[in-house]
Formats: structure tokens, sequence, C-alpha cells
């Protein structure tokens, strides 16, 4: 799958990379406030592109009552599943009670899951993290609460709260959680550190777990889900060639221009392509080119330089 990452898997990088095998994907969170209040903004985040299926939506809250008062506009976007984040380190959003902060409350979770089965039979899933902090490591009790409240789906990244996303995710804590639940029926995914297809498939199989999700691996890399593919079937993999990695660029780039228009497509679109050339003989003269480059030709243009 394709994680949830903020600022990143908007409906173009999430078409790229269902073309590229993903099987399923998260949208960025989303505020259950923000869509309960019919946000243009929020609203807009839960576009999807045609055609697509398998589309996780994540909301954050705090509490239960956003959760509820969302459903309608929730249930309007006909989501194949309903995540819950309980991992944002962001303090503008822990502050409030949401994202992390909710390892330090297990009944809050719960609370929350249960107005979404009230209202639903879509599955929920939940993101969450090893706990706060060191001193706070609650990952089972949490996953139990959710479990208990209707949770069909966790996602486990194994770090604290504290780490952000730094340190090694703890792979023990994978193995841990998916004997915990063993038998009963609900999905166990893994994420943190999967930057390889090798990653990845020693995370499924070390680890006892039904799936992983690609997040940093994934920028500038949606190659990863075909490899991993690859290397399950056949037991090897092919890497992209240098002129795929820049036409899988310039395609990214077109869709967002198709979706969001040129000017937010180039701002956007930066990130993504310091990523895609990250490595190839000759990008880091172009990275400053491309910084300020501000239409798709000029681009487009930059980037046939690479190949
Ligand atoms: C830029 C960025 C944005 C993220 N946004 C979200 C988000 O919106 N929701 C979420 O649950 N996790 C989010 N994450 C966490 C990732 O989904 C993932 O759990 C984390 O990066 C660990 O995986 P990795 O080590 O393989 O990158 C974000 C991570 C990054 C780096």
């Amino acid at each position: 799958m394709l994680a949830p990452l903020a600022g990143y898997t908007d409906k173009a990088f999430r078409e790229i990379a269902a073309e590229m095998g993903a099987d399923a994907a998260v949208t960025e969170m989303v505020s259950a406030e923000g869509l309960a209040r019919d946000g243009e903004k929020t609203k807009a985040l839960l576009e999807r592109y045609p055609g697509e299926k398998n589309l996780f939506i994540q909301i954050f809250a705090p509490s239960d009552d956003p959760v509820r008062r969302c459903m309608d506009n929730l249930l309007a976007c006909t989501p194949a599943a309903i995540d819950i984040n309980c991992g944002c380190p962001v303090p503008k959003v822990v502050k409030t009670g949401a994202g992390s902060a909710l390892m330090k409350n297990p009944e809050m979770i719960s609370r929350i899951i249960k107005a979404v089965k009230e209202r639903t039979n879509i599955p929920v899933s939940v993101k969450f993290r090893l706990g706060w902090d060191s001193d706070s490591i609650n990952y089972l009790e949490f996953a139990d609460a959710a479990a208990e409240a209707g949770a069909g789906m966790l996602t486990l990244h194994a770090r604290t709260r504290a780490q952000g996303y730094s340190g090694t995710a703890d792979r023990a804590a994978f193995r841990i959680l998916s004997e915990h639940f063993r038998g009963s029926g609900i999905l166990i995914y893994g994420s943190g550190d999967v930057f390889t297809p090798e990653d990845a498939i020693s995370m499924i199989n070390d680890c006892g777990l039904d799936g992983v999700m690609f997040a940093r691996g994934a920028i500038g890399n949606p190659f990863i889900f075909r490899e991993t593919k690859e290397l399950i079937e056949k037991g090897s993999y092919t890497l992209p060639s240098v002129e795929e990695r820049v036409l899988t660029a310039e395609k990214h780039l077109s869709l967002m221009v198709r979706y969001f228009g040129e000017a937010a497509a180039c701002r956007e679109m930066r990130k993504h392509l310091m990523a895609y050339i990250k490595g190839i003989p000759g990008s880091s003269k172009v990275k400053a080119e491309l910084c300020t480059a501000s239409s798709e030709e000029e681009m487009r243009e930059i980037l046939s330089h690479l190949i």
C-alpha cells in the first residue's frame, strides 16, 4: 500500500503509484472538523482520479464528536476504508489531542471507532505508533482498544511520537503485534523504514505481517511497488532506467497540471522531482534550475537534459 503522506499522496501521486502496482493507497490526513464544516480545502484533498479504487480516507480528530459530525461528508466520498490517524507528531495537531496524542488515550480511540461503526460497515483501520515516548510504550493496549471497538486493520508505525521520523522502526514490535492478533481476522500492517522491496518482504515474512505501507520509500520512487511484486513473483526485479524515471516524473507533472493547474503543480512538484532525479548523473546541476522553474514546459525542458 501507499502510506498516507501529508503534502504528497494527492490523487496524482496515488494514480502513479497504482499504475506501478500499489494495491491501495491512503489519502493525506484530513481534519474531521474541516470535513464536518464542508471546508473546501478539506474536500479537495479527498478528490479521486478517474476510476480510483481501494482508497483509504484518513481522518484526524481529537474526539468522537467531530467524527460523528463529519460522517455524512465522509461517506459521500465512498472510501474503501476509513483510517484514523493516531500517529501524527506535528505540534499543531497533537496539541488539540489528535494524531499521536491519541496514544495517551486508548479510550478515545475506542469512542472514535464506535462513532464510525455506528454509521457504516465500511472497514475501519487505525494507524498508530509504539507509544508517546520510550517511557510510555502502549501499542498493544492501544491496539486492543481499537480491535475491541471494531477496527478491521491495524497499521503500526513502529516508532514513538518522541522519535518523529528519526531512529529506526522497531521490528520486534511488528512481530509481537502480529502474534498477539494471530487468528483474529484483523489485518496487521507495518510502517517504518520500508525503503526497498527487500525491506517489505522481510518485514512481511519475518514479522508475520499481512502487508506493508511504503511511505518515504515511494517518494520519487513509485517503481518500488512493481519491484516488490516482481520480487515476490519471480525472486528478482529490474530497476527502472534513467529514461523511465524521467518519463515517470514528467507524467506525474502532467497529472498535477491537469488536476491542480500549472502554478500549483510546478510549486508542488519540486519536492517530487528532487526525489525522482536523486542520484541520476548530472542531477545536482539541474536541481537549482527546477526549483525556480515556473511552467510545465520549463520543467520538462530541464528534465530532458538528464536523458
Ligand atoms: C512527509 C510525511 C508526511 C506524512 N503524513 C502522514 C499522514 O498524513 N498520515 C499518517 O498517518 N502518516 C503520515 N506520515 C507517516 C508515514 O505514513 C509513515 O508511517 C512514516 O513515514 C514511516 O514510514 P517510512 O519510515 O517508511 O517513511 C508522513 C510521513 C512523512 C515523511
